[in-house]
């Protein structure tokens, strides 16, 4: 395929410097947008009278054609060809003759790859949306079936104080939803038009931007034309909301990590979603959630380099700019392949509240309760909690718990405590009296549920 810029230079370019120089193995995914894009300029084209009714007409057929042909399998994208905006208008030209020579009037490949990429991203944003939307919807799902199920809740990785896995689970749900709403903003700030800035400079053709911007369903057009091809913020912007998403993602995936391992046992990865090891016949590995913790770097790569890209550029286009993409589809590959794995793999996963509860009854997370009812019956709560202090020391001696330390050791501390202090450490007890406002109480967890689903939809 030869240049679409061979008209000054007369020497060949290095057989290296082409391949080095060469986008379409990362471009190549947008030859949709491109081809939609086209369409739209030859439209626009012919409703100016920059070009003639029926060039246009055979232009608009020659790309539905390539189109269908590159869906059906039956045209091959050409990986010599510079890249998709190159192989997609020699391919036309090839096929349809002199019109195809007309359609890059009025147009650079700095606005068509402007165009392009927002066009392409616009979309996978949309599928990203979507992939969060499901794993909010089964961290929602598991979280009605565990709003009763009794843990820890831990500060420090030590037992704090009672929470269900409900109230957990949900926790995860509010950043996913931030993660959807942050997504939904930067399109809507990225639905802006570059097509009709051409190279750096607009044009002396009288197109019509507007018209171009309407066909493509964008909200507004690019109002400085320097600006219009230079500007890649919406990559930038894209790549911090993901990045934040796989923060969560690998978070989330850490605690999959302890809950499945035989210290916690919290939950069992059911075998669709974890691994064996070769040579340890007893080992269940949680793969998927190490996977996406060891993603995250990824992610967070992309949006440096991308920055980095940016940092020094002069205006307007400069070929650095190229990396963009091979950046920002990393990042969203990434993402989506760690959000289509980790919904299912929670949706499948086995809870166990056996082991949840002994680790609740164990850690003294009752603590707090305690002094608090010595607050209710009189005590100073800086006083209650030294005491409370002290009972835990002598159960931690004795190798018992608050639950089970006799009356009589609570008496000899303080003539305060009677029957009713075991009403008021039970673990159930001490979680349904939880129900301030985004507490771990069951209510709670029900409207926090409520408020999440109605987000979504
Ligand atoms: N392949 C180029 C890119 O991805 C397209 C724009 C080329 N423009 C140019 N002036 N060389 O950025």
């Amino acid at each position: 395929m030869s240049k679409l810029w061979s008209g000054l230079a007369s020497g060949a370019i290095d057989a290296a410097a082409e391949d080095f120089n060469r986008s379409i193995r990362v471009d190549s995914r947008m030859y949709r947008q491109d081809i939609l894009g086209s369409v739209a300029h030859a439209r626009m084209l012919a409703a100016q009278n920059i070009i003639t009714g029926e060039d246009a007409e055979a232009i608009v057929n020659g790309l539905n054609a390539i189109l269908s042909d590159l869906e059906a399998g039956t045209l091959k994208i050409d990986t010599e060809a510079e890249d998709i905006h190159t192989f997609v208008e020699q391919t036309l030209t090839e096929r349809i003759g002199e019109p195809g020579k007309r359609l890059h009037t009025a147009r650079s490949r700095n606005d068509q790859v402007a165009l392009d990429t927002r066009l392409y991203l616009r979309e996978r944003a949309e599928t990203t949306a979507g992939l969060l939307k499901e794993l909010v919807r089964t961290l929602c799902r598991r979280a009605e079936e565990t709003r009763d199920m009794v843990m820890p809740g831990y500060t420090h990785m030590q037992r704090a104080q009672p929470v269900t896995m409900g109230h957990h689970l949900m926790a995860y749900a509010m950043m996913f939803v931030r993660d959807l709403g942050r997504l939904r903003d930067a399109v809507k700030r990225m639905n802006v038009s570059p097509i009709g800035c051409c190279a750096l400079a607009g044009t002396t053709y009288p197109t019509d931007r507007a018209m171009e911007a309407e066909l493509l369903g964008f909200e507004a057009v690019a109002e400085n034309s320097l600006d219009g091809v230079s500007d890649r913020d919406f990559c930038v912007e894209l790549a911090a909301c993901l990045a934040l998403t796989m923060t969560h993602l690998s978070r989330f995936s850490e605690e999959i990590v302890l809950w499945s391992s035989w210290e916690f046992r919290f939950i069992r990865l059911s075998d669709a979603y974890s691994t064996g090891s070769s040579i340890m016949p007893q080992k269940k590995n949680p793969d998927m959630a190490e996977l996406t913790r060891g993603k995250t770097g990824r992610v967070y790569g992309d949006l440096m380099a991308l920055l980095t890209v940016l940092k020094g550029l002069p205006l307007a286009y400069n070929k650095d700019m190229q990396e963009d993409k091979e950046l920002i589809f990393d990042a969203f590959d990434t993402v989506d392949a760690c959000l289509t794995v980790a919904a299912p793999m929670l949706g499948t996963a086995v809870f166990l509240p056996e082991n949840m509860r002994r680790a609740a009854a164990e850690g003294f997370i009752n603590a707090t309760d305690l002094a608090d009812w010595l607050v209710g019956r009189g005590m100073p709560f800086r006083t209650a909690y030294k005491l409370t202090g002290e009972l835990v020391a002598e159960c931690t001696a004795r190798g018992t718990t608050l639950e089970e330390l006799p009356l009589e050791v609570y008496r000899a501390k303080s003539q305060l405590f009677d029957r009713e202090l075991y009403d008021a450490i039970n673990i159930d007890n001490c979680l349904m009296r939880r129900t301030s406002y985004g507490g771990p109480a069951p209510e709670s967890v029900e409207r926090q549920i409520e408020y999440v689903l109605e987000l979504i939809q």
